[in-house]
């Protein structure tokens, strides 16, 4: 008679889906020996989809200009010792001809929530983007918008829309953001972005301040019911000027087991081994491959920029060129039995191509 914790996974594995209880049950049964029952799932699951190729995605940091004030976010706009820029069109149009030369088939604009950038604005570079680069994904991760600015986007030719929803919890979101933010809004946004059309992309920190195994429940709920085709999770990090300077970081433990039920849940889901998890641990990524992720997302942006987008602290790769990271990221990838492809990486749902998925014979 196996344990409740190898019970539940076996679940899980069966019919991607767990009760409230049965999360909040699981969560607090983790332990080493279920993790790698866990992993082991997790990776056969993974490997039954998209095999072995991890898929790259070029970050472009474009702007560290914020309107919100998130407690947990080094780039809020209170923080008055954040050095603010913009990349212009021009410098955002390199990164982009660099990332192909590279092997990038997946430009991710990223930036706060910059009120300089009209809709017209990320329209024309969009479509910029896509002219020059034909044969490439926008991905725009620029915050809440309404769901008209979300069309016009869409229509200049973004295909994918990152927007993590950071806590399902109505009573947990309003303890990690101000008043002026809300669950409700953020959820909406994501479901219109999904009926847009877009692959979109949820997703939550691990050990943020004040979250509980309820509250993980609850965002493993919500994803379930959302069923984005992306999912964002990393470990929540302290950032020295904000209200949450003197909190806990997240663990990479609890971060891996999350990515590992994740993929159990969502199996086509596509899951990145961030940044934030290989700045907790100098194998963090490797590991959240090992544990069902599949997707890395090296920085793109220009070097002199990368220690300004600091959203917490000790952020890694803020030295290194491109080219580095992906040769860096090639020989992590590979260290596991796994292998970056040039491709475009799309959600199962979205690959049109036959006889050939994402690099995946
Ligand atoms: N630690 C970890 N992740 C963070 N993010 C923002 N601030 C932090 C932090 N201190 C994450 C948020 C956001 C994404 C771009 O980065 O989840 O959605
Ligand atoms: Fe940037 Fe390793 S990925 S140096």
């Amino acid at each position: 008679m196996k344990d409740t914790g190898f019970q539940l996974i076996d679940q899980l594995y069966e019919t991607q889906a767990l009760s409230r209880e049965e999360w909040v049950e699981l969560l607090t049964h983790q332990s080493k020996e279920l993790s790698d029952y866990l992993f082991e799932r997790a990776v056969s699951v993974r490997k039954k989809v998209y095999g072995d190729a991890v898929y790259l995605r070029g970050l472009i940091e474009f702007t560290n200009y914020c309107k919100n004030d998130c407690y947990y976010c080094g780039i809020r706009c209170s923080n008055k010792n954040a050095d603010r820029y913009r990349l212009t069109d021009e410098e955002i149009l390199t990164c982009c001809e660099n990332g192909e030369r590279l092997g990038f088939r997946t430009f991710v604009l990223q930036g706060g929530e910059d009120p300089f950038y009209t809709d017209e604005h990320i329209c024309e570079l969009v479509s910029e983007i896509k002219s020059r680069h034909p044969a490439c994904a926008v991905t725009l991760s620029i915050g809440e918008k309404s769901r008209e600015s979300y069309q016009a986007f869409f229509d200049a030719g973004a295909d994918r829309y990152l927007l993590r929803h950071e806590t399902a919890s109505e009573k947990h979101y309003q303890k990690l953001h101000p008043s002026s933010l809300s669950c409700e809004n953020r959820k909406r946004c994501l479901f219109e972005l999904k009926e847009i059309g877009y692959q979109a992309g949820a997703g939550f920190m691990v050990g943020s301040p004040y979250q509980t195994k309820e509250e993980l429940a609850e965002d493993l709920l919500f994803l379930k019911e959302l069923s984005p085709h992306m999912v964002g999770i990393g470990p929540f990090i302290a950032h020295h000027d904000t209200p949450f300077r003197e909190e806990k970081n997240g663990t990479l433990e609890e971060t891996l087991f999350l990515l590992g039920v994740i993929r159990l849940m969502l199996p086509e889901v596509l899951l990145p081994a961030t940044t934030a998890l290989g700045t907790i641990h100098p194998r963090g990524r490797e590991l959240g491959i090992l544990a069902g992720a599949n997707v890395v997302m090296p920085n793109l942006s220009p070097v002199g920029v990368r220690d300004k987008y600091l959203l917490y602290d000790n952020k890694i790769c803020t030295g290194d060129e491109s080219a580095e990271c992906v040769r860096c990221l090639e020989r992590r990838v590979g260290s596991v039995g796994y292998r970056v492809v040039s491709d475009r990486g799309d959600h199962c749902q979205f690959v049109k191509k036959e006889g050939c998925i994402n690099g995946v014979k």
